[in-house]
């Protein structure tokens, strides 16, 4: 995602375009090899965003006609980074579409992607708190431990197994050129980049192809990752088709949520790490505050007009999203209210749409036994999943000995 450095990701993720693809972040070497390693005649990687947008659009219409009719063919498998509180982007982008996934009868793998945020290295906080954080905000929106499975990455050894192999089918080159991790480079100011920087996206095609997710709901950003995933459960199937002769591995699909972009109380990107985002589990008076101090422009009529009025057409979405009502609708009946009666109506819409979510996470925080021990059973289950496969990939590649 855009975000990504920053904000706990899927947030960004669900609500933000593409990230823009600085030219020359590719790792040292990069841009040499170009096809699969050991040859193969499937497509090589491509960047994703702009041209398939559209084609990935129209799948996820389809997908969803799919989910209405037999929900149960779907195995979902998304996460975020724990890199700080879950925000309004994120419940509206992604927390509640996944909350009606899961309620819908979908199979719901929600995994905290311990492991992925050490590329995040200046998120504030102990990853241990941050982790326990990110599950009260889970537990809190809706998403229920007795139905979909919540884990991290770290409790899980057999899915970070699958990752030496998957390494040895894609080429450094196209790992240099995905535009969501070549976007987090530049926005990261660091003059170095780890190799897990580089490597990460083909560690989520695991979290992915682990538990054998066939639809992972993500925004534009991740795209491309999932790009590297389907190329890799392509390769791997065509390199070791497995003992009868079956692909070991789907090829998943994304679902992009058709949400539309929260601008943070600057008008900027929303995250968390820019002081403009609204925290769910916010009290009521940071919530004021912030709306308070947020950018509006010159014009007294409220209107909807986010191409020519972006921070004022923001806060009269903010209000419509959590009155489930229509922005224009909204926006009229503010009039000649103004900034004021705008900024008003949001604080109240907020703290009113909130409040049962803020109050369930107070009384879930207040033990933490509680999330620790869902990330313990979710652990176990992804365990028993990622064991599973795992001796399927040693059948398919003869290690099993
Ligand atoms: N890359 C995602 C983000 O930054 C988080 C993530 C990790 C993820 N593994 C995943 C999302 C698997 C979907 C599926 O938001």
């Amino acid at each position: 995602m855009t975000s990504t450095l920053t904000g706990p990701s899927a947030a960004a993720a669900e609500a933000h375009p593409p990230a823009a693809c600085p030219a020359g972040a590719g790792p040292a070497g990069a841009g040499t090899a170009d096809g699969p390693p050991g040859g193969g005649a499937e497509p090589a990687l491509s960047a994703t965003v702009g041209g398939s947008l559209a084609a990935a659009l129209r799948r996820s219409a389809e997908i969803e006609g799919q989910i209405g009719r037999n929900p149960r063919q779907f195995r979902i498998l998304t996460g975020d980074r724990p890199t700080g509180d879950l925000h309004l982007g994120h419940y509206f982008g992604t927390l509640r579409n996944r909350v009606r996934l899961q309620d819908a009868g979908a199979e719901l793998f929600v995994l905290v992607a311990d492991y992925q945020a050490l590329t995040d290295r200046d998120a504030d906080g102990a990853l241990g708190d941050r982790v326990l954080g990110l599950v009260l905000d889970y537990l809190a929106a809706g998403i229920d431990p007795a139905r979909s499975v919540i884990f991290a990455h770290s409790a899980v050894p057999e899915l970070n197994q699958l990752l030496l192999p998957f390494l040895s089918l894609v080429t450094t080159a196209e790992l240099g050129r995905n535009p969501t991790v070549k976007d987090e480079i530049a926005h990261s100011g660091r003059a170095s980049v780890s190799g897990l920087m580089f490597t990460y996206p083909v560690h989520q095609a695991a979290d992915i192809l682990f538990c054998k997710g066939n639809l992972v709901p993500v925004g534009q950003d991740q795209l491309p990752h999932l790009e590297v995933t389907r190329l890799v459960a392509r390769r791997f199937n065509d390199r070791y088709p497995g003992p009868g002769g079956g692909a070991v591995f789907p090829e998943p699909d994304a679902l992009l949520s058709g949400a539309p972009l929260l601008l943070g109380t600057d008008g900027g990107k929303m995250s968390k790490s820019r002081g403009n985002a609204i925290a769910l589990r916010a009290t009521a008076d940071e919530t004021a505050r912030l709306i308070r101090g947020a950018s509006t422009d010159a014009i007294r009529r409220v209107s909807y007009d986010p191409a020519a009025r972006p921070e004022v057409s923001s806060l009269v979405l903010l209000a419509a999203l959590c009155l489930d009502r229509d922005p224009v609708a909204v926006a009229a009946e503010i009039g000649d209210g103004g900034a004021a009666l705008l900024k008003r109506t949001v604080t109240e819409a907020v703290n009113e749409r909130l409040a049962p979510f803020r109050a369930r996470r107070a009384e879930l925080a207040a033990d933490l036994g509680y999330p620790r021990q869902v990330l313990r059973d979710g652990g176990g289950r992804a365990r028993e999943l990622a064991a599973a496969t795992l001796d399927e990939v040693r059948d398919a590649m003869g290690t099993r000995y």
